[in-house]
């Protein structure tokens, strides 16, 4: 397995291009199965998890040719209803096909997700609201299969906002018979972006973006072009690096009105920013103070930067307080931290870090994409070398991460399993 490795203690400077976002790329991907013809999708960012799910659409039989970061797809056609126990277990948003194929076929075939390292991760509401809408849900070795002559329109309440099960059900909803209105939804940008997309193609969507969106079902859609939104959480960690580093950092191409609860915490913290409309400007010479942060639901402190700010938070002076309220379990990156010299107890669902102190390099262990995040940035911080194992996790998420930090003066090298550590620029 690949590793990275990174000479720490160097401040980030200069520019930084933000790519699409990886949690919008992957509902739209699937939604192409509801049918219209070529859809050409831009600003689609290179990362694995978006390969897999276009793997996973040329499983069931859809045309998905990827150039650069353009993606043409044609989902018209398809020759299966089955998402494989294989290629889910490697991405638990496969589940995404499950509303689009039900919708347009009347029948899908898709491997339970499983959980994963950041909690059990169930898909009860996914299925309670298809079941709402009339089709018949069962599982059978492991395998969700659900069948319906045609959805119909229903009112449906969601008991957690959850951001995949509202993007199922407003796909489904979008070829129903009647009206369905999702109550509790989720308000992520990013299931904005999918509506967006939806109704370019005919779709009747109301409310996206609120906790009640309306979905008026028509009989099909038709094809339209798409350009994704840049991905906030990637913006945001790269906001952490020039933060942590104490260095000064321009992104370019992002949105920062999709991050108003981290742009606050970051300014509560010490750190400076001027922000424009495509562009945030970082500025973090100066002592950073530990804060109190608590995830929730968007528009709250999104849970996909948690590990990030805590890292963050080690060098800031005082105590913080990091409230996970989203998932059961995503500490993970504190053991691997406090090998780092981090002072952090993890009590229930809250971490508490005592700051400010020297991390120092050492090996440390990614155990999922954002926790691996959190690595990086602790190891630019870092006195010394951090070298960071399993590191394909990063690269579900993050286009390029290493070249980026490189092009911003970071000294970070990827080595093949295997091979000898390369000299570090
Ligand atoms: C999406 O996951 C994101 N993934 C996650 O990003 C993100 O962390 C999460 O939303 C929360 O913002 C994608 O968009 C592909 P949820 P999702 O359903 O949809 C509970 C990353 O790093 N729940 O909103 O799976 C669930 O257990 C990834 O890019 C149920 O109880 O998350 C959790 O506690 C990690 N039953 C809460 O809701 C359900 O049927 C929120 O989960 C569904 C969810």
């Amino acid at each position: 397995m690949d590793r990275t490795v990174i000479t720490g203690g160097i401040p980030l400077r200069g520019e930084v291009q933000i790519s699409g976002a990886k949690n919008a790329t992957l509902p739209i991907f699937a939604s192409t199965i509801l049918g219209g013809g070529e859809c050409v999708i831009t600003n689609v960012p290179r990362v694995v998890d978006v390969l897999t799910m276009g793997k996973l659409l040329g499983i069931l039989g859809a045309k998905v040719h990827h150039e650069g970061s353009r993606a043409l797809i044609n989902a018209d056609v398809i020759t299966s209803t089955q998402a494989p126990y294989d290629l889910v277990k490697t991405m638990r948003a496969s589940v995404l096909v499950l509303g689009p194929l039900l919708a347009r076929w009347g029948e899908a075939t898709v491997s339970m997700p499983g959980g994963c390292a950041i909690g059990s991760r169930p898909v009860n509401l996914h299925l309670a609201g298809l079941a709402k809408m009339g089709a018949e849900v069962s599982m059978e070795h492991g395998y969700i299969r659900a069948k319906a002559k045609r959805l119909t329109g229903a009112q449906i309440y969601c008991d957690t906002p959850t951001v995949t099960g509202t993007e199922n059900l407003m796909m489904a909803a979008s070829l129903a018979r009647g009206t369905t209105v999702i109550e509790n939804a989720a308000k992520e940008p990013e299931i904005v972006d999918l509506a967006n997309f939806l109704v370019k193609r005919g779709a009747r969507i109301a409310g996206a973006g609120s906790d009640v969106i309306t979905i008026e079902g028509v009989r099909e859609l038709h094809e339209s072009d798409h350009d994704i939104i840049p991905d906030r959480i990637e913006t945001g960690t790269y906001l952490v690096a020039g933060a942590i580093t104490r260095g000064a950092v321009t992104l370019n191409r992002c949105c920062p009105n999709h991050l108003d609860a981290l742009l606050m915490k970051l300014r509560e913290a010490g750190v400076e920013m001027q922000v424009e409309k495509e562009r945030i400007r970082l500025n973090a010479a100066s002592r950073l103070k530990g804060i109190d942060i608590r995830t929730l639901p968007y528009p709250g402190f999104p849970t996909d930067m948690q590990a990030q700010m805590v890292a963050l938070m080690t060098i800031a002076d005082g105590m913080s307080v990091i409230t996970e309220t989203v998932f059961e379990s995503r500490f993970m990156h504190v053991e691997e931290l406090r090998r780092m010299g981090a002072e952090i107890k993890v009590e229930g669902n809250r971490a508490v870090v005592a700051g400010p102190t020297r991390l120092a390099g050492a090996p440390v262990m990614a155990s999922d994409l954002r926790a691996s995040a959190g690595l990086v940035l602790a190891g630019l911080a870092a006195e010394g070398t951090t070298e960071i194992l399993r590191v394909y996790h990063l690269d579900r998420g993050y286009e390029r991460m290493e070249e980026k930090l490189r092009g911003l003066g970071a000294m970070i090298t990827r080595h093949k399993e295997g091979a000898a550590p390369a000299e570090t620029r």
